[in-house]
């Protein structure tokens, strides 16, 4: 038969499907494939033997009994920290004054930004994660470096330039002018690059660093410029809490700061959100605002305890979030575990945990038409997973249940588990060299 042209550009990956339907149900396809065009779109999900007489002439990856499973999404990460993972012993104003502040200072050098960006990248697809939503520093050539870097490795990223104008070191201390405009400069440049892979946030760092005039500004560019996001740090440890109470007495809550200059809504990103009131959770909600939920982070600095059922409950939109270097580890799968393990009274179960660090991070962010599980129209951002990279995992789990895959991804996976890491169709990760086209089929399935 002859071979429809358009179909040597697709490239069907076969292998064992496990993508969320929402945060109870999953498509498990035990034989499945995705069928992937030029452009990075899903043009067909279903049983591999259907894929392959529908897509006859493509290109075929068979990863076996390999997962195929949507890429994860960090919801709230700093570029700069990677150099500071696992400094501890400190909560969390002592903590940035000691390391965070001083490791932030040193983006003032470009070359220094653009050697950690290739680092903190390519972790972050080795780690499985195929969006984060990144702060940087206050530094506007050292961001513009980091969007070059992702840019040029394929990454997907939301991020932006932190803004700071009072109670920082003076060394990170800049005027509300310049730093409004810088920002404006880097959105222009590189909001929506790529056709959107990588988008632009406005990023205040958190009530203590921004005077009103900061916040108003970054409100007024937010709302100007459509499609961008705003993040920020919210009621992450009582002792900043406490501290907000004084330079706003006349805000009922730390919510209610960040409302009265006009942050919260849709496209909104919150993190930690932690000591919270029943009101700040109804803002929030009302508003369209979302939260990343970091609990490693909050573990690691003894920040408090997140209300993951009144969060729920309230229909607030949240993912899950690294936040490294409060967290000392990049994985998600890590940190899905702290997310319940950080809960003393409600089990939160595995399925739930996979999909908000997958489609329900893309629904915080607005991105669920495109992104966060594996469905048709959809862009193909996916990773492969072999359970037997650890060997303590049982060779049969993979011929369990869907929730018992999930729990045993939940409670023992990390890093070493991901062998390959898509953006958009492109491979931007493999574990050793190789090991996607040593996958690859002639079309009649036999090996080359
Ligand atoms: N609040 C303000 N800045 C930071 C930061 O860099 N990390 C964390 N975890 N919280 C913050
Ligand atoms: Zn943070």
């Amino acid at each position: 038969m002859a071979v429809d042209e358009t179909r040597k550009s697709v490239a069907v990956y076969a292998g064992h499907l496990i993508s969320p339907i929402d945060s109870k149900s999953y498509l498990d396809l035990r034989r499945g494939a995705i069928a992937v065009d030029a452009s990075g779109t899903i043009q067909e999900v279903g049983p591999v033997d259907d894929l392959r007489a529908a897509w006859e002439g493509a290109h075929f990856y068979d990863f076996g009994d390999r997962l195929i499973m949507p890429g994860m999404i960090d919801l709230h990460i700093h570029l700069p920290q990677f150099t500071q993972i696992g400094k501890s012993g400190q909560t969390l104003l002592s903590w940035l004054e000691k390391y965070i502040f001083p490791a932030e200072s040193k983006f003032s050098d470009t070359s220094h930004a653009r050697k950690i960006a290739r680092w903190f990248f390519t972790e972050l697809a080795r780690n499985g994660t195929t969006l984060a939503n990144v702060f940087t520093t206050i530094h506007a050539g050292s961001t513009d470096e980091a969007f070059q870097v992702a840019a040029e490795m394929g990454s997907r990223a939301i991020m932006g330039k932190v803004l700071m104008d009072r109670h920082s070191p003076d060394y990170l201390t800049e005027d509300v002018d310049t730093s409004l405009r810088q920002s404006v400069e880097l959105c222009q440049k590189w909001h929506g690059y790529d056709n959107g892979r990588l988008l632009y946030a406005f990023v205040p760092r958190f009530a203590i660093t921004c005077s009103s005039a900061q916040m108003q500004g970054v409100s007024k560019l937010w709302h100007e410029h459509k499609g961008t996001y705003m993040h920020t740090h919210l009621a992450e440890s009582m002792e900043e809490v406490e501290f907000v109470h004084e330079l706003f007495p006349d805000a009922r809550s730390y919510t209610d700061v960040y409302k009265r200059h006009g942050l919260l809504g849709d496209r909104s990103v919150y993190a930690h959100a932690i000591h919270l009131d029943g009101r700040d959770l109804s803002e929030l909600s009302s508003t369209r605002s979302s939260i990343a939920h970091c609990p490693s982070s909050n573990f690691f600095l003894k920040s408090g305890r997140f209300h993951y059922v009144p969060v729920t409950d309230a229909g607030i939109r949240f993912g899950l979030g690294s936040d490294v270097a409060g967290g000392p580890y990049m994985s998600l799968f890590q940190v899905m575990r702290d997310a319940n393990y950080m809960q003393a009274d409600c089990w939160v179960d595995p399925p739930e945990l996979f999909y908000r660090a997958t489609l329900g991070g893309a629904e915080a962010v607005g991105l669920s038409d495109k992104l966060g599980n594996l469905v048709k129209g959809k862009e193909a951002d996916f990773i492969v997973v072999n359970t037997s990279r650890k060997t303590e995992i049982a060779a049969d789990m993979l011929k369990q249940p869907t929730e018992e895959i999930l729990s045993t991804l939940v409670f023992t996976g990390d890093d070493r588990l991901v062998e390959a890491t898509f953006v958009r169709g492109r491979c931007i990760f493999e574990l050793e060299p190789n090991l996607v086209s040593k996958t690859e089929q002639r079309f009649s399935g036999a090996p080359r």
